[in-house]
């Protein structure tokens, strides 16, 4: 199936950044949020991340300026008309399954529903969707405007059509499709658990500090520090794909989720989109 259109919804940390990515790649985007202070906050991101690519050469004005014209904003669940669907919202099952029910009888019947969830079973949300077929995760890592790599997560009900055209389009987003297998944390986030799980331990345990252990695994070859991504991430996001994943694999000891994470999302602590995490941010 051709794609012409796309509709992001979530205008949070994630969903900005993919709705920017799709529109860079030429398509009609809409962008929707229940909430409007967080649409206006993704629209000045994505302008200011337009002004820095231009600034630095990277695209031209003109390209900026189509780019921009091709996102529309909106909180307004009727307005979400579109051949794919790609949700970023709160990482919970029940309300991506409403979603996803919801957006089906505004649309057509070939539309693709895509989950960029980072931990919860895909298929359990195929399960309670009226076209389970036409379900599928599309995993972007953050910050999805840079990062090239998107898990393109099958599940038992996901149709060839449907995994046929949300490769194609990750490829024609500039990005590179990794297809795998619905199964906790997928692979790139059961393979990463231990590198936060440890960092925090080793802190719980006054081993070490959030700064040196960055500074120490920045100095190994990692691009950024475990409490440095973290906090990028989002203390809320990483504790409860950490919850979800350990829970999904019958909670094992070396998996379990941290108190002091816990701590921080309960303080409000969420990283850089709260301020403040384990860094303050202006
Ligand atoms: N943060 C990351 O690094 C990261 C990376 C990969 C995947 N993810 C996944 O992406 C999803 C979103 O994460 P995030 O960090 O962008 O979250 P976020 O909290 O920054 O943003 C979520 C947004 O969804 C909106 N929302 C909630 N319910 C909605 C609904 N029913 N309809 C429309 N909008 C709704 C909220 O208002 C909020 O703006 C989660 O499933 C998460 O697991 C996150």
């Amino acid at each position: 199936m051709e794609i012409n259109s796309i509709c992001v919804c979530g205008a949070g940390t994630m969903g900005r950044g993919i709705a920017q990515a799709c529109a860079q790649a030429g398509f009609a985007t809409t962008l929707f949020d229940v909430n409007t202070e967080v649409l206006e906050s993704a629209s000045s991101t994505i302008e200011k991340s337009l002004a820095q690519l231009t600034a630095k050469g990277k695209i031209t004005g003109d390209k900026a300026a189509r780019t921009l014209q091709l996102i529309s904003y909106s909180d307004d669940i009727h307005s979400c008309l579109a051949d794919i669907f790609i949700e970023a919202i709160v990482e919970k099952t029940a309300a991506k399954i409403s979603l996803f029910n919801q957006l089906a009888e505004l649309n057509h019947g070939d539309a693709i529903f895509a989950s960029n969830t980072s931990s919860l079973s895909v298929t359990e949300i195929a399960n309670g969707v009226l076209h389970p077929e036409r379900v599928i995760g599309l995993h972007f890592f953050n910050p999805a405007t840079l990062m090239k790599l998107v898990e393109v997560v099958k599940t038992p009900y996901t149709n060839e059509a449907t995994s046929g055209t949300a490769t194609a389009l990750v490829r024609q987003l500039n990005k590179v499709p990794v297809l795998c297998t619905d199964a906790p944390g997928f692979i790139v986030n059961r393979v990463a658990r231990p590198f936060y799980i440890e960092s925090l331990r080793l802190l719980e345990e006054g081993l070490t500090t959030a700064e040196q252990a960055d500074r120490l695994l920045e100095s190994a070859g990692f691009r950024m520090g475990p409490f440095k991504l973290m906090d990028l991430i989002g203390h809320d996001i990483n504790y409860a794909v950490s919850s979800s994943v350990w829970e999904q694999l019958q909670k094992p000891e070396r998996l379990r989720p941290s108190a002091v994470q816990e701590e921080k999302v309960k303080s409000g602590k969420l990283g850089k989109k709260s301020g403040e995490g384990f860094y303050r941010y202006e």
